[in-house]
Parts: C-alpha cells; sequence; structure tokens
C-alpha cells in the first residue's frame, strides 16, 4: 500500500493540465455496451476505477484495450453475459451503470446490489423504479438485482431526488425502448449531459438534456461511435482549492470553466482572482489568508458534494468562520477527524461543519477515508506546517490520475512512498 509524503509551505506556481472526466468516463463505457460495435473513446483518465469498468466489460463479453494516451479501442460484439459480479461491483459503486445499457441490449441485467458506503447509503430504489416504469421486472435475489423485461417501453419518470445514476441509467434503458420517456427532475450534471450526447451520436433522440425534463424518443437501432471525454470539473477545483491554501499563482489548463461556476464563485468569495479565458482558468491568491465562505452542497448546477471536502481545506486556515453543509450524502464528514488531527478547529453539527480559521495547520499523519477526503488531506497538507503523511491513498488513486506528478509540476513537494505500517 502506498502514502503520500508532503512537505508543506510551498506556494504553488505554473500551469497544470486536466485529465478526462472520471465521473463522465464511466457512464460512456457502459453505454457501449447498448450497441454491438467497435467504440473509441478518447479523453479517458488511466485511474483504478477506469480499470475496474473495463474488467467488469470483458466478463460480461467485450474486448477493450488501450490504444495510445488515453484512449480506449472498445468492441462490444461478444457482449452475452448479463451478470455483473459481487466481486466488481463491491470494487466500485459505478458498476450499478452497466443496469441500463444491458437491459437495453440484453432485455436482462443481473448486477450484484451495491452495499454501503463510505460516505453513505446510497440507495438505488430510483434506478429500480425507473426501470420498472420503462416496463421491466425487477427481483432482490441472493444479494443480486435481477432486471428482465420481455420488451422495453417508454415510461414517465419522475425521480423524488436528483440522481446522477438514476438518470444515467434511464438514458440507456430508454434509448432503445419502444415509445417516449419522459424524466422529471433529471439530473443535470455535465456528466449526464455529456452521456446524452455520446447517445445521440449513436443515433438516440434525447432532448432536454442539461435540464430537468429530459425526452427519449426509443429508436430501433443505434451504432457505433468515436467520443471524446469531457475535462474533470472536480479535478480542475481541487487544483483551485490547492492554489487557495497555498497563496498560489497557477494556470489550469483543458477544462471546462463553465462547468465549475459554482467552485468558481466561491473560491473568488475567498479571496482569489481567477479569469477564465476559453479552457483555461488562472487563478492567483492575493489574500494572505483565505477568507472565510459559506458552503451548501446542492445538485449541478449548485455546488458539488465533490467538492465539499476539499474546499474544507482552505477554510480551516481562513480569516473567520465558515460553514460548510453536506446535503447530498448523510455520512461525508470523515476528513473532519483527519483536518482535526493537523490542528483544524471544526465542529459538526448535524450535516454541518463549521470551520474556525486558524492561523496554519500543522504537518501529520492522516488517513484517506474516501476519494475526496483523500484530496482534501492533500490539499491540507500543502499548506501545512511540516510533514503531513497521507496513508490508504488507493481511495485517492480512484479518482485522480497522477496527482502526484501534478502538483510537483507546480513546485509542491510530495511524494509517493511505500507504507510499511499498512500492509500489502
Ligand atoms: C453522486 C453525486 C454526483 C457525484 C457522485 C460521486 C449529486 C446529485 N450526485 O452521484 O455529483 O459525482 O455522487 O460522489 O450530487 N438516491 C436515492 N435513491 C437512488 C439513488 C440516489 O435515494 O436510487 C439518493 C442518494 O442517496 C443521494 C442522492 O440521491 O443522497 C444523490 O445520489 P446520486 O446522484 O444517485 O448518486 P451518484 O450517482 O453516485
Amino acid at each position: 500500500m502506498d502514502k503520500f509524503v508532503i512537505e508543506g509551505g510551498e506556494r504553488l506556481k505554473g500551469t497544470v493540465k486536466i485529465s478526462g472526466s472520471k465521473n463522465a468516463a464511466l457512464p460512456l463505457i457502459a453505454a457501449t455496451i447498448l450497441q454491438k460495435g467497435q467504440y473509441t473513446i478518447s479523453n479517458i483518465p488511466r485511474l483504478r476505477d477506469v480499470t475496474t469498468m473495463i474488467k467488469l466489460l470483458s466478463i460480461l463479453g467485450g474486448k477493450i484495450e488501450w490504444t495510445g494516451q488515453g484512449t480506449l479501442l472498445i468492441d462490444t460484439t461478444g457482449v452475452e453475459n448479463h451478470i455483473a459480479p459481487y466481486e466488481l461491483v463491491k470494487e466500485m459503486r459505478a458498476s450499478q451503470l452497466v443496469l441500463g445499457s444491458l437491459t437495453g441490449r440484453l432485455k436482462r441485467a443481473t448486477v450484484s446490489y451495491p452495499g454501503g458506503c463510505a460516505i453513505g447509503e446510497r440507495p438505488i430504489d430510483l434506478h429500480l423504479k425507473g426501470l420498472v416504469a420503462l416496463g421491466c421486472d425487477v427481483k432482490i435475489r441472493e444479494g443480486y438485482v435481477e432486471v428482465t423485461a420481455k420488451a422495453l417501453k417508454g415510461g414517465r419518470i419522475t425521480f423524488e431526488t436528483v440522481t446522477v445514476g438514476g438518470t444515467e441509467n434511464m438514458l440507456m434503458a430508454a434509448a432503445l425502448a419502444k415509445g417516449e420517456t419522459i424524466i422529471k427532475n433529471a439530473a443535470r450534471e455535465p456528466e449526464v449531459v455529456d452521456l446524452a450526447r455520446m447517445l445521440k451520436k449513436m443515433g438516440a433522440a434525447i432532448d432536454g438534456e442539461g435540464t430537468e425534463i429530459i425526452r427519449i424518443r426509443g429508436v430501433k437501432d443505434l451504432r457505433p461511435c468515436s467520443y471524446e471525454v469531457i475535462p474533470d470539473r472536480i479535478e480542475a477545483g481541487t487544483f483551485l482549492a490547492a492554489c487557495c491554501i497555498t497563496r498560489g499563482n497557477i494556470t489550469i489548463e483543458g477544462c471546462m470553466p463553465e462547468h465549475i461556476g459554482a467552485v468558481i464563485d466561491k473560491f473568488r468569495e475567498t479571496g482569489m482572482e481567477i479569469i477564465c479565458d476559453g479552457s483555461t482558468v488562472r487563478a492567483s491568491m492575493t489574500k494572505r489568508r483565505p477568507l472565510s465562505v459559506d458552503v451548501k452542497t446542492i445538485p449541478y448546477p449548485g455546488f458539488p458534494t465533490d467538492m465539499q471536502a476539499q474546499i474544507m481545506a482552505p477554510m480551516t486556515i481562513s480569516k473567520g468562520v465558515s460553514a460548510i453543509t453536506e446535503t447530498i450524502f448523510e455520512n461525508r464528514m470523515m476528513h473532519v477527524a483527519e483536518l482535526r488531527r493537523m490542528g483544524a478547529d471544526i465542529r459538526v453539527i448535524g450535516n454541518t461543519a463549521i470551520v474556525k480559521g486558524i492561523e496554519t495547520l500543522s504537518g501529520a499523519k492522516v488517513m484517506a477515508t474516501d476519494l475526496r477526503a483523500g484530496a482534501s488531506l492533500i490539499v491540507a497538507g500543502l499548506a501545512a506546517y511540516g510533514t503531513t503523511e497521507v496513508s490508504r491513498i488507493y481511495h485517492i488513486d480512484r479518482g485522480y490520475e497522477k496527482i502526484e506528478e501534478k502538483l510537483r509540476g507546480l513546485g509542491a513537494k510530495i511524494t509517493r512512498r511505500r507504507d510499511e505500517n499498512l500492509g500489502p
């Protein structure tokens, strides 16, 4: 098992290039199941979650290979197996994204029922209700969700809660259904829009992606396509947090600033100067300490839950008191206890963290409990006095491509080392 060792105190300077979005790439890979044939998907980040999705697709009968930097050649002609096994689904919850595409293609899907996760219960009841609305029969048996359908038909789906994965599964299942499907209270996240765009390139008839109401007119056939994944908005946001806490001056290239509007607004409130120019964001932290800001996570276009942990890091050394409220997941405050080990003054009341800014954090041994919590500990370590060791970084490797190399390119002192204390 590896750990990151960070010597804090370097101001980040220079240019960093953003990778393709993990959360967009995973559903796009799942969508290739829908129609047999050869796909080329580019700008895919090399990450553990992507490797898990590749394994899953191979188990289902697909052939996948990397061809060059960040490009996957996928052939789904041989997909005949409809079972996504426990061993893979427990590794990665996004495995559920094959529910929609397997059902669309094979009219059946058996997917291990995902268990709880470090950040919350994360049920899939809304995905299943949606599939029932499209004419599927859904049973839970021996820890698996078994979906079967004689024929998929269009239906009306109103999600009680905005669900990204649920909306994505419905887009895929409805693409080949007979008749029209209307999804109300649909997720508007850029990753949902990216999936809709790829499905449209495959010949699907979809309208309204990016709004609360999506209409899908089922078509008889789709065709394989080539597609390029959007940049990772959360990675871009994480570098903004790192710039903010280190009083840095960085240029973020290859991102889509329009996808991080709420995040940019918040960082501007902390005193950071941010200039967006096409796919480039220039950020410079002009204040010695960030000003405190209140944050509440909300579905897109609100402030993303995937940035909550990272913005908390600069708030720990802010001037003032900040209230950070998590409304999407019930247990997404695990980084708080670790940040406290670095001296942060944080109290959690219900789903709100009250963060009282202090002058400096002090380096400590801390543990990543999940992907974004891990990222927040790196961000904190960059500005802490002394050495910070972040263990269990396999969580971070799930979602950030070469984060230590990119940070080193900006002048950070961060190295990956073997963690002898934690076994293999
Ligand atoms: C969520 C985030 C997404 C983030 C991802 C990984 C939102 C709206 N979604 O997507 O931005 O990238 O986590 O961190 O911010 N829910 C149910 N029943 C369901 C499905 C969801 O009750 O069947 C609830 C969840 O428990 C959660 C909320 O709906 O409270 C949003 O979940 P959902 O969007 O489905 O989760 P992800 O797709 O994982």
